[in-house]
């Protein structure tokens, strides 16, 4: 359920009008729901409560440091995947006891911050970073006085297929991630016979098998492989203790409504429940896919070819799926109207007196295109558009390709809206130039 509702003619997030927000804000501009962050949130809490998983948030998904404290007060701990994650995190407010490190690239500076941190949980990707990592815990000092080591979890690559698309599958063989199923039983026993293990604690595993996963299947697949994997490193007497099952749980880019996660749980709980381990999550898109849009103003209109044109203020730049995935985003106008006001699930309502049209941005790139092949109600330059369900992955993906300036975002509670990131400005754009020479 989102709090995104047409009512009297025009768009409101909960109780704000969204073309006020415009007016007040200016355009592009992401507008969150914070209603909606923490019933995603409390959703799949409540489904999974029977395991009191330990939740952390992905921040790559939509890092906006606000957006974070608003997770972090609603008990929320933090998937990182870089130092610049972790620092968004401390500056948040989060508990960087309770953030989990992933990513197959991790610098030795990174790694250092990390340690100084005193973060949850290393996701380590590869005998390599395993090896590195203990030996600047070490440097660091680990174990310390009180017997303290660095706690480390194998990512492992369960090799399942989350039919999902390509680029965001992430637990197959052939991807980067994790190590094969069939190399962990060594690392892990390699490692406890090695030094490094008196530096890090290497007792727990990692999963993620993809992102935007609508089907529970792959992950019992995974979360079967990896049970069988707990029990034959317990069987050679090595402890482990958590397993990070990762994120992926789709947002519903058509209704506009999160998935059900009493589903996902319902596949899951029972496989987790006895199995002696502190479970971690990771959701992302779940909870913040569906809490926003982003709101652009009409430019221009033109035909080209056999194509009609919408030409907006946001494009590519600003939100990359469309152009990078192929992925569907609701557009509808912010003041439809009354003849032109949806009901209920975003996509699928259909108005008479649409016109066909392609919604592009301004990005000298064809692929600048936000929707094509959308029946519109008939737009006019200056009208205000919202593009759905772009909480997850947008303004955190967003650049400032062609300099344009990063949109501004602003999050709503109830009829009361705050900014939480200040419009780019042009000279945002070239001050670290500028400072490079100074
Ligand atoms: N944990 C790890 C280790 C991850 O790599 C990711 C996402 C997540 C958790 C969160 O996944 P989620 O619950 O949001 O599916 N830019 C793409 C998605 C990339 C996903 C990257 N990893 C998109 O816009 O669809």
């Amino acid at each position: 359920m989102d709090l995104f509702k047409y009512r009297g003619g025009q768009l409101y997030c909960e109780d704000a009008a969204v073309a006020d927000l415009a007016a007040r804000f200016g355009t592009p501009l992401y507008v969150y729901s914070a209603g909606t962050l923490r019933r995603h949130y409390g959703r799949l809490a409540a489904a999974f409560a029977a395991l009191r998983p330990l939740i952390c948030y992905s921040v790559k998904v939509c890092s906006n440091i606000h957006i974070l404290r608003l997770l972090a007060e609603e008990g929320s701990g933090f998937d990182i995947v870089s130092g610049g994650e972790l620092y968004r995190v401390l500056a948040a407010g989060g508990d960087p006891g309770r953030c989990c490190y992933a990513g197959v690239g991790k610098t030795d500076d990174e790694i250092r911050f990390a340690l100084n941190k005193c973060i949850r949980m290393f996701n380590v990707e590869s005998e390599q970073e395993l090896e590195n990592l203990a030996r600047l815990a070490a440097e660091a000092g680990l174990p310390d006085a009180a017997g303290r080591r660095a706690c480390a979890a194998l990512r492992v690559n369960p090799d399942v297929d989350p039919k999902t698309h390509r680029y965001i599958t992430t637990g197959k063989k052939e991807t980067k991630f994790g190590v094969d199923l069939e190399r962990a039983e060594r690392v892990f026993r390699s490692f406890a016979a090695s030094d490094g293990a008196r530096s890090v604690g290497l007792q727990a595993v990692h999963i993620h098998i993809g992102s935007q996963i609508t089907a529970v299947e792959p992950y019992v697949q995974a979360v079967t492989k990896v049970l069988g994997l707990v029990r034959a490193l317990r069987a050679a007497g090595l402890a482990v203790t958590a397993l990070d099952i990762g994120g992926g749980f789709a947002a519903d880019y058509e209704t506009g409504d999160a998935l059900d996660a009493d589903a996902f749980a319902a596949a899951l709980v029972p496989l987790l429940a006895d199995a002696g381990l502190e479970i971690i999550m990771e959701p992302g898109r779940f909870i913040a896919g569906n809490s926003g849009v982003l709101v652009t103003q009409v430019q221009y209109l033109k035909a080209g070819g056999d194509r009609q044109f919408v030409i907006v203020d946001t494009g590519m730049h600003h939100l990359v799926r469309p152009a990078l995935y192929g992925s569907y985003h609701h557009i509808w106008p912010v003041r439809p109207g009354p003849q032109y006001e949806p009901h209920g699930r975003l996509r699928g309502e259909v108005f008479p007196g649409t016109v066909l049209v392609d919604v592009v941005g301004p990005v000298c790139e064809s692929a600048d295109f936000l929707g094509c092949d959308r029946r519109l109600p008939p737009v006019r330059r200056g009208d205000l558009l919202a593009v759905f369900s772009a909480g997850a992955y947008g303004m955190a993906m967003a650049s400032e390709y062609n300099s344009f300036p990063r949109p501004a975002e602003v999050l709503v509670e109830g009829a009361e809206a705050r900014l939480i990131r200040r419009r780019g400005t042009y000279e945002d754009l070239i001050a670290p130039e500028r400072q490079a020479g100074a």
